[in-house]
């Protein structure tokens, strides 16, 4: 049997959680990982929770000796445009050496590689020399708000005792660089909506005399950036620190992190960051406040003369350590309701939030990290901390009181969340070769 063939099956699984018609697929996709786990010898449970279920499993206790506990979500994003995939995002299907499929590096491919990295050792030497406990959940995509309440169970911190945390659910620098990151942004999501007009008004006979919600909201919008791209939120970056000396000159030297390699990247004609700070030093440092999408008014074929009801902006920010998401909210909120004119109706919402993470990536098991990537890559990692964000890890870590490391197999080009999302056949390969060699090396801490 190849390596693939477990994957392949794991990628099949339509597993989207956000999508109320896949619930069955996602509760398959968490039989699956319990199959699969009991296996190769672990004693695999699917916990029911109001949405979809979280896998816990345990390995044969060995006394004396380290826990791990790594952490997944088999849950992943919507596929659509579809028209857009080469071949059909849950026909797991290798082009020029790439796995394509929705979920192939975010997250089942890491999944998939850390548990055969297990059953390779198993296989070996006979068992594990150390314990592993697998934590996979099934919404992280949409906010994680089971495992947040699974969390709070008094018998979790039981259950998920651990010395460390390890998660491969971030990005790896280049294909024979590995990353070692030690923190993730926080985010919080919300809307503004400013409705003006009963209803859809001619924009001649009424036009010049209404405030245009469309208008108003881009006005509003507008206020919360200066021209240095600093955000005027008051109060916005209360308890952010700023980037340590080590860190700037660690982060110059991340391959394909340059300014001029990320506009290449991201097709921009050039950057615009934050005055004072590169591409790398925002994106791994700095907070941010975007706007995801905006709506309202006409938006079909050809021209329509109105003056919209409402109009409708989504955002959301990307936290640092030290901000509080809630918080933040709050302040972003009182910035809009201070900036509102009379003339328009303005209704903020919050939506799902969570805290950023940060840790020493100096630590026994930091170093044993690092160690497995440099031996398993040929090359040290770099040291970053992501612009993405996995909210439910400051919780995890916060409850059961240990550091959360993150040893990345997404690459820049793995195209996660988007068509077409893919991971190269050789790193899924390394990735069970790295699975193996971190438990080694932790197994003698
Ligand atoms: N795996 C990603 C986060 C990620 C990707 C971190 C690449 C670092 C590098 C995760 O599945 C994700 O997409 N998170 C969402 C947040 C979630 C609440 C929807 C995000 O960052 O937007
Ligand atoms: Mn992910
Ligand atoms: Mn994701």
């Amino acid at each position: 049997m190849s390596k693939l063939d477990d994957l392949f099956a794991f990628l099949s699984i339509p597993s989207v959680s956000a999508v109320e018609s896949h619930a069955a697929d996602v509760d398959k996709c968490a039989d699956f990982l319990v199959n699969k786990l009991t296996s190769i010898g672990f004693n695999a449970v699917k916990h029911k929770t109001d949405i979809h279920p979280i896998v816990v499993a345990h390995s044969p206790k060995v006394e004396g000796k380290p826990t791990v506990l790594i952490y997944g979500h088999y849950d992943v994003m919507p596929v659509d445009p579809l028209a857009e995939w080469e071949s059909a995002p849950f026909t797991p299907t290798v082009r020029d050496g790439r796995i394509f499929a929705r979920g192939a590096s975010d997250d089942k491919g890491e999944i998939m590689a850390h548990i055969l990295g297990v059953e390779a050792i198993i296989r070996e030497q006979g068992s594990l020399p150390l314990n592993v406990i697998f934590l996979l959940e099934g919404e992280e995509e949409r906010g994680s708000t089971s495992l947040y309440e699974f969390m709070r169970r008094p018998e979790a911190k039981q259950l998920l005792a651990c010395d460390v945390i390890v998660v491969s659910d971030t990005g790896m620098a280049a294909p024979d660089i590995p990353s070692f990151s030690y923190g993730l942004k926080g985010l919080c999501c919300f809307e503004l909506e400013v409705s003006g007009p009963a209803m859809d008004l001619h924009s001649g006979v009424f036009g010049g005399s209404v405030a245009n919600p469309i208008t108003t909201l881009c006005e509003m919008i507008a206020t919360t950036h200066d021209a240095n791209n600093h955000i005027t939120v008051e109060g916005f970056y209360d308890g952010v620190s700023e980037i340590a000396e080590w860190e700037r000159e660690s982060w110059r030297r991340v391959p394909g992190m340059s300014d001029a390699e990320l506009a290449q990247l991201t097709g921009v004609p050039e950057l615009r960051t934050e005055r004072g700070y590169t591409g790398a030093e925002c994106v791994y440092a700095r907070p941010t406040l975007e706007l995801n999408g905006i709506s309202g008014g006409y938006e079909g074929e050809g021209s329509k003369t109105v003056i919209p009801t409402h109009a409708l902006a989504k955002m959301s920010c990307r936290l640092v350590p030290g901000q509080d998401p809630v918080a933040v909210m709050h302040k972003v909120k009182a910035h809009f309701e201070k900036v509102c004119p009379p003339s328009v109706r303005m209704k903020f919402t919050m939506q799902h939030s969570g805290e950023a993470y940060l840790c020493d990536p100096h630590s026994a098991y930091g170093k044993a990290a690092q160690q497995a990537l440099e031996e398993t890559f040929g090359n040290p990692p770099v040291l970053v901390r992501e612009g993405g964000s996995i909210p439910i890890i400051a919780e995890i870590s916060k409850v059961l009181g240990k550091d959360a490391l993150f040893l990345g197999m997404d690459l820049p080009d793995a195209r996660i969340h988007s068509p077409n999302e893919n991971m190269r056949v050789e790193i899924f390969e390394k990735g069970i070769t790295m699975a193996k060699n971190l438990l080694l090396r932790m197994s003698n801490i």
